[in-house]
Parts: C-alpha cells; structure tokens; sequence
C-alpha cells in the first residue's frame, strides 16, 4: 500500500483549537510503520480515489460501517492503579481519613505481587476498553510492583507513564506503609526510572518512568530535594498532587509560609514534564509559575466533587496560558471512564457558573464565563492530555500517533439515541460523547497497532 502499513476510511472527530472540534467526513488515514499518521485525503484529492481504487480490497484497508466513528484515543492524567481495587467505595470520607483508613493499607498490599498483578492487569485491560490509550499513573511505595505495571502497559500496548509512589516521613506516614528513609526512596526511585527506560525500548508506543512525590505532606524535604535532581538528571516526567483540598493546602502553607505551586518549584518539582493533580486552590500567581514552567493540571472533576469540594476554574487557567487535560483520579473518581470525567467537567462548570443565568447575580453566586462546551470537555479528554505531557497524541493530524478508538453508534444491545439517516455528525458527535460506553468501543489502536481487551 505505497508507504502506508495501515489505511482507514471514515469519519473522525478531532480538536481544531481548545474552543472547536473538527469533523473529517468520510476521510483516508493513512497510517506509516512507526504508527504515525503520514498522510490524510479528503474526498476531493486526487490521491483519494487512486488510493481506494488500488487498495481497497486490501486487508490492511479498513473502511468502516455505517455509524461507526473515529475519535481520538482518551488521555487520562491521573490514575491512582493500586486503588481499582477500593473503586466505589468510602467516598463518604474527608481526604486525610479516607487516606489513612481505606487507601493507606490498600496499597500496602501491593507488596505481594500476585495481587498488583491480578489488579494492574484487569485496571489496564479496563482503561482499554473505555478507550484510555495513553495513562499516567500512580503505583505504589514498591519499586517490583510499579515496575510490574509498567511491563503490563507495555505487553498490552497502552502509553503508560508510571511512577513508584515516593512517600518517606515518619511523622506523616504510618509505619506499614512508607518509604523507609530519604536514601532508600531516592535509590529505589532511581532504579526505577533505569529500569522502566529499559522496557521503553522495547515497545512500540513506549513507557514512561514518572518521578512521584505522593504530596507534600507525605515527604521530607530531603527526599523532595533528591527527586527534583533525579527528574533533572534523567530528564523524566514528575507527577504529585498540588492543592488539592482546604486540608493540604493549608499544610503546605504552614510548613513553608508559600503556596503549593512555589513549594514545588523550590524542589526542581515544576517543569515542562511536570503534570500536577487537581491544583483546586491555585491563585494568579501561582498560574502564571505554571505556564512560565511549563506546568499542566491533571483536572479530575468527580474526584474534586467528592474531596475537594471544588470546581477547578478551568476556563480561567487555560487563558492564564496553563496546560490542562482530565483525569480520572481513580479512585476518588469512581469510574474508569473520562467519557464520564469530560462529562463531569461540563457539570462541574455549570455549577462555577451558577448565577449568571439565574435570578441571582454572578457577582454574588458565581465565576462568570466558567462553563466549558461539550468541545472544549473533548478537546481536554484529547489535545489538551496530549499538549500536557508534551507528546504527539490526542489528534487526528498528520505526524500525530495512530491513538484511536473507533465507535459503533449501531450496537443493538446498546442503542444511542440516532433514529435519523441524515442525522448532522455535530449531533451525532456529542451523542457519542454522552452515550458512549464500553459496548460502544469496538476497537482501540495504540501507535498503529491494534490493542486486545
Ligand atoms: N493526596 C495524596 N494522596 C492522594 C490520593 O491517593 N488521592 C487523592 N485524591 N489525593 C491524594
Ligand atoms: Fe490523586
């Protein structure tokens, strides 16, 4: 097939800007052997029908059904993988009781292989199959059990970015569940990112070591040091949470007379790499440290329902110039869907703007122009992830990874609400956006391979 290993005909939706989705009708992707998109023709090229002509017979030419679609596979910022297996429950608790009494000895399990395995493997195959093709997660304390998620992502092809949990002061960890020292942390962090570069080579799409401070509170400022110079020394990713409740932003504000944002950056911990959950609490100038150093927000808004008590003022921080994409949080977030989090984002911004279309002035009730459009809740589930993390993902355009997930609007068993042949693909769009579930997504493509779930 000429250069291509790959082509497909159809219809995909992807983000032309933050504020505007593009529809590609009836188009030819064109997919090289890295994964990549080579080439992409509309009806009216010339290469379209020569291409059709020539190949269409061809195994490797896929033209898909009517009612299916082409979106761009999901990008989920902010996985915590250990705690799949408490997803759903005690989220009736504040933050610090819901760490110490449910998640805290949860994730002091992971010591035993066996069970991370039987939890990462079914967590990973889940994010699969409600489209998630490139995760960045949370492990746990353990290097061997971190390690082993990021083999699982690499043997199931999704785009996993991972961290081994760094989490060493006694004063603020129990005792069955922290690092055991600065040293220790730092040494087995280190080895980690060596080991996780290694796998890396060996696939496709690749996988990624994240340098994971688990918050402030829960580290030393030795440890905080030696991980702001690991991530330089090894240029990698750095993940934390930064102003996530009232409680840890109060915290950090006591130990260090600063905000979160400029604690972090102090230890080396904000950088173009960096990707920093929630950030409930930012203020301006907080923001503006974000966009100087290339700082995204992972947006995790069910998760900011439950344990925050706060929408992220997303529209405001994306004008301030700060990179943002959803997350699902789980398990704060209890589900594994960001079909459900782009969703929530709308809501939750709805909810920032209350007052501005009601009796009751938004001077006094809300932040006026808050409230995201269904383009802008994708464009964040997209672009914005794949802009986050600094990667070429979350689009349809050329030079942009073959991440995809192709959705059947027809499946009997679950049907979406289309009953008009000449329904427009706007509508057709956002119906796929508040309809689309697992039963919906009949294949998933990482790099220009196909995934198995
Ligand atoms: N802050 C520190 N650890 C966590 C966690 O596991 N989940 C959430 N939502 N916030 C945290
Ligand atoms: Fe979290």
């Amino acid at each position: 097939m000429d250069k291509y290993t790959y082509i497909f005909k159809g219809t995909a939706f992807t983000s032309e800007t933050n504020k505007k989705v593009a529809i590609l009708k009836d188009h030819l992707f064109c997919i090289n052997e890295n994964g990549v998109i080579e080439d992409i023709f509309n009806s009216t090229h010339d290469e379209y029908s020569r291409l059709i002509d020539a190949y269409q017979d061809n195994d490797n030419f896929h033209t898909l059904a009517a009612g299916q679609y082409i979106l761009p596979g999901f990008v989920d910022l902010h996985v915590h993988a250990p705690q799949w297996a408490q997803s759903g429950t005690a989220l009736d608790l504040p933050l610090y009781d819901w760490l110490h009494t449910y998640t805290f000895p949860l994730e002091a399990k992971f010591a035993d292989l066996e069970f991370a395995e039987l939890v990462y493997d079914d967590l990973v195959t889940t994010l699969l199959k409600n489209g998630t093709t490139t995760a960045l997660y949370f492990a746990t304390i353990h290097k061997e059990a971190s390690l082993l998620l990021a083999t699982i992502c690499a043997k199931k092809g999704q785009r996993g970015l991972v961290g081994k949990v760094v989490m060493d002061d006694p004063t603020q960890n129990p005792d069955f569940y922290r690092d055991q020292d600065a040293k220790t942390a730092l040494a087995d962090t280190e080895e980690f990112i060596l080991e996780v570069n290694h796998l890396s080579k060996e696939t496709k799409q690749g996988v990624y070591p994240v340098v994971t401070p688990r918050f402030i509170p829960s580290c030393t400022d030795e440890v905080l040091t030696g991980l702001g110079k690991l991530a330089e020394k090894y240029d990698t990713y750095i993940q934390s949470h930064c102003s996530e409740s009232d409680w840890a932003h109060n915290y950090v504000q006591e130990r260090f007379s600063k905000h979160d944002a400029f604690a972090l950056n102090d230890f080396g911990l904000l950088k173009d790499k960096s990707v920093m959950a929630h950030c409930n609490f930012l203020d301006d100038e907080d923001a503006s440290l974000f966009a100087k150093t290339g700082t995204a927000i992972s947006h995790c808004p069910l998760s900011n329902a439950y344990f925050a008590n706060s929408v992220l003022p997303v529209a405001h921080l994306q004008e301030k110039g700060v990179d943002i994409g959803l997350g699902t949080d789980i398990s704060a977030g209890a589900t594994p869907s960001i079909y459900a989090n782009a969703i929530q984002s709308i809501i939750s911004s709805r909810m920032l703007e209350d007052g501005v279309n009601s009796s009751i002035p938004a001077s006094e009730r809300g932040v006026p122009h808050s409230r995201l459009t269904i383009d802008e809740a994708f464009y964040l589930a997209t672009a914005g992830g794949g802009e986050s993390l600094s990667l070429p993902i979350g689009k349809i355009k050329k030079n942009y990874s073959w991440d995809i997930q192709i959705i059947d609007t027809t499946v009997s068993s679950a049907r979406m609400p289309i009953f008009s042949p000449d329904e427009q693909p706007y509508d057709i769009f956002q119906k796929i956006m508040y309809h689309t579930r697992p039963e919906h997504i009949q294949e998933v493509w990482v790099q220009g391979d196909k995934v198995q779930f």
